[in-house]
């Protein structure tokens, strides 16, 4: 299996952070809080996960302004994230800035997380439960191919 570094930022329910561990438990890969990455040596890593929460449909700051400070030539990598509406389709800010700094994206994982944001709170909130059981099996089997 690849050496792997998984670099995430989760606040709203720490859906995100659930599917980071999970990630990490299959794979044996380290975790990262984005607001720590810049102490890393990334070249110690053969591949490296990046995954937010979606914020207006982007990853989160957090994890964005981070990639921005990194040098990722030629570095194979891959994005996940949680989001009340779940999937991968609102990858696209990451992508960019991914392929900005040099790195070759390998795959996407995208699951719901339950969301209260703003009057959602209101109506006790969507995608309730998850992420649930299939949601992190579904997420270990993502990581298993992306470090084969
Ligand atoms: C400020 C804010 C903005 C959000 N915007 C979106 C959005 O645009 N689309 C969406 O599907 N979910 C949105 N959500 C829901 C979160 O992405 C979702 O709850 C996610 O699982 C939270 O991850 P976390 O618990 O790891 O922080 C938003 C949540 C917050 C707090």
């Amino acid at each position: 299996m690849k050496k792997c570094l998984i670099v995430y930022d989760s606040y709203h329910h720490g859906n995100t952070e659930k599917i980071a561990s999970a990630m990490a438990g299959a794979s044996g890969a380290e975790l990262c809080k984005a607001s720590e990455v810049k102490d890393k040596n990334l070249s110690e890593y053969e591949i490296v996960g990046f995954g937010a929460g979606i914020d207006k449909g982007k990853h989160y700051s957090g994890l964005l302004n981070a990639v921005e400070g990194l040098s990722l030539s030629g570095k194979t990598v891959f994005a996940f994230s949680t989001s009340g509406r779940g999937g991968t389709g609102s990858h696209g800010a990451l992508h960019k800035l991914l392929e900005k700094r040099g790195a070759v994206i390998a795959g996407d994982f995208g699951c719901k997380g339950f969301d209260t944001y703003g009057p959602l709170a209101l109506i006790g909130g969507i995608s309730k439960g998850h992420p649930n059981d299939k949601d992190l099996e579904d997420a270990k089997n993502f990581v298993l191919k992306m470090v084969k």
